[in-house]
């Protein structure tokens, strides 16, 4: 799939198969997220990956914020990742000081990016995923036991597509774009 077809057959996936996903798929998954661009390239972004039902289904009822629709997403899926990164150094130096005075925009700016990868590098090898954004930070990190240099950004929803759909219409070139 080149680059073209790959953004545009991506599109955010709420139905999945009853499959699980290997955990060498998900590693090649990652294999090509850790390309994506980062402040300085200090590759602060995170991945775990939940393919554990227990804990993925637990995370879907304690830690969306009562969002039931993405309840239902989690519970289908049949992974759930979490992508947090390392805090405090992005927007900065590599002696930490910073480097831009909105500093902190940076870390989050390096999430989505590496989010947007995950997601395409998932399309890439079949895969269907859902940016989730409305969750419980702090309730996913406890669950995870992630460090407490890390921060969560997303969570990310995957599994083989029960189908591939078409997504929502986006605003055409002439509202988004101008020259000056
Ligand atoms: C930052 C962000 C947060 C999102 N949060 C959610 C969410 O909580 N639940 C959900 O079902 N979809 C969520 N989405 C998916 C969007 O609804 C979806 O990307 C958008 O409608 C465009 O559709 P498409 O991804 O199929 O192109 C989120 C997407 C982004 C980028």
């Amino acid at each position: 799939m080149d680059a073209k077809e790959c953004i545009l057959r991506r599109r955010s996936c709420r139905r999945y198969e009853e499959k699980a996903i290997d955990r060498s798929l998900i590693r090649q998954i990652v294999e090509l997220a850790r390309f994506a661009p980062s402040w300085k390239n200090m590759q602060i972004v995170r991945y775990t990956v939940i393919d554990d039902a227990a804990l993925k289904n637990d995370i879907a009822q304690t830690c969306v914020r009562g969002l039931s629709f993405n309840t239902k997403t989690i519970t289908r899926g049949a992974a759930l990742a979490v992508i947090s990164y390392e805090t405090g150094r992005s927007g900065r130096d590599t002696d930490g000081s910073l480097m831009a005075p909105d500093g902190e925009k940076w870390e989050m700016f390096d999430a989505g990016i590496a989010a947007q990868t995950f997601c395409l590098a998932a399309r890439e090898h079949g895969i269907g995923t859902c940016i989730i954004g409305v969750m419980d930070e702090a309730a996913v990190a406890q669950k995870i036991g992630l460090p407490n240099t890390q921060k969560v950004a997303c969570l990310v929803a995957m599994g083989y597509p029960e189908q591939w759909k078409e997504g929502p219409p986006r605003l055409g070139c002439d509202e988004l774009l101008r020259f000056r």
